[in-house]
């Protein structure tokens, strides 16, 4: 399906992976099928590793996993999707191999590291979320093996504690330098709205959407190669405006101190790492006008603030790149469509439009004509809905 809703996960499917395999149907009673969505960003990029403020949403696609405790120290998945099976040693992980099971392997070790319970399963994996879209397939799936390796019931700890936990094993197992938001949203989504969380204080709350508007992600077929090692020199572009910002007012901890009129001041710092400091400084002001105009039913001031943010995530910041400018005009063009900007960390992936329902129809009928003829790419899209974070699959 080229557009259209998130297939949903069914339950009875997923436990009958599991159940109906070779001598595994006595163990069919104690099957749990756990799952963890993806996130779209609505606002706040490249904020939350700053100590700033973000507003994503987790989303109905997601990823579920079948599984049958073991008491073999393994944790072993196979992919529905391939067939492929990879086993991980979860109290004795090793180090990371730049494969899909580093992030469950991360996780447990950073689960073991906290004091968390973990033991070992035998599962199948089934996704509707893509991998390399920017919709957090990383994070989903380090929370989605969070609650695999948990006793049923779940983690003994809070939605905040698991995200935080699955950040480590992204930053220290896997090696990217991510902030929370990613984790954050997979963990501790609210069906129905966006979640806001304040990237200093970790205090959140549900933001809800103005009634009758659709979220949409297009997907723009760019593959995200470069995004490790340019998301990292980012984050140290930040550090460096921190640094040179210090030396005029040394209470500044992270770019959430630092307001237009000290980083002017800053007259010897690098003008890349001004403009990535620029760029956070007034995205940090976006989220909380956005949140304000959603409030206020105000969708005129949603769109503007979009589009300032794209501009600066474009302009300022870098990240954007010439098929997701594309799909951002797109959108902006098409009768119906409210807010349009790219979403995640950039460098490819989707953009995040808000449509009248009425409109989504004719935005993928535009984007279907304009974009592949323009790109060379394949476009994809997902009216998506906002759920709740990981847990156990009830339905
Ligand atoms: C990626 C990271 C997040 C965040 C976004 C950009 O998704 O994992 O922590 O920094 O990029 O906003």
């Amino acid at each position: 399906m080229i557009m259209g809703m998130p297939e949903r996960l069914d339950r009875e499917r997923l436990v009958a992976l599991v159940a109906d395999g070779p001598g595994r149907s006595a163990a069919a009673g104690v099957v749990r099928v756990v799952r963890a969505p993806g996130r779209v960003n609505l606002i706040g990029e490249h904020t939350d590793y700053n100590d700033g403020y973000v507003l994503p949403a987790a989303i109905d696609l997601e990823i579920a996993i079948a599984c049958v405790p073991t008491d073999d120290g393994h944790a072993s998945l196979t992919l529905e999707a391939t067939g492929e099976t990879a086993a991980v040693a979860i109290l004795d992980v090793g180090d990371a191999a730049g494969v899909w099971t580093d992030y469950l392997a991360g996780t447990a070790r950073e689960m073991s590291r906290t004091g968390l319970a973990v033991s070992g399963f035998r599962g199948v994996l089934s996704s509707t979320l893509p991998e390399g879209a920017g919709l957090s397939s990383s994070a989903a799936l380090e929370l989605a093996s969070a609650w695999a390796l948990s006793p049923a019931g779940g983690p003994d700890a809070t939605p905040l504690e698991m995200a935080r936990i699955a950040q480590r094993a992204e930053n220290e197992y896997v090696g990217m330098r991510c902030g929370l938001m990613d984790q954050f949203a997979s963990a501790c989504g609210v069906a129905g709205a966006a979640v806001m969380l304040d990237c200093r204080s970790l205090e959140h709350r549900a933001v809800s959407l103005p009634d009758g508007l659709a979220i949409c992600v297009v997907h723009s077929g760019v593959p995200r190669t470069l995004v490790t090692s340019e998301y990292n020199e980012r984050r140290a572009d930040c550090e460096l405006a921190v640094a040179t910002v210090q030396r005029l007012d040394p209470d500044v901890r992270a770019l959430r101190d630092v307001d237009l009129s000290l980083l002017a001041r800053a007259a010897d710092l690098d003008v890349k790492a001004k403009m990535r400091a620029r760029h956070v400084i007034e995205e940090n002001d976006r989220v909380l006008r956005t949140v304000e105009a959603f409030a206020a039913d105000d969708l005129v001031a949603v769109g503007e603030l979009f589009a300032a943010s794209h501009a600066s995530l474009r302009d300022l910041y870098e990240v954007s790149c010439p098929e997701i400018d594309l799909l951002v005009q797109l959108a902006m063009v098409t009768p119906g469509v409210v807010a349009a900007r790219m979403t995640g960390a950039g460098f490819g992936g989707c953009i995040v439009a808000l449509a009248r329902p009425e409109a989504v129809a004719g935005l993928w009928a535009r984007v279907e004509r304009d974009y592949p003829g323009a790109t060379g790419r394949t476009p994809r899209m997902w009216q998506v809905r906002a759920v709740d974070g990981a847990g156990e699959l009830t339905t």
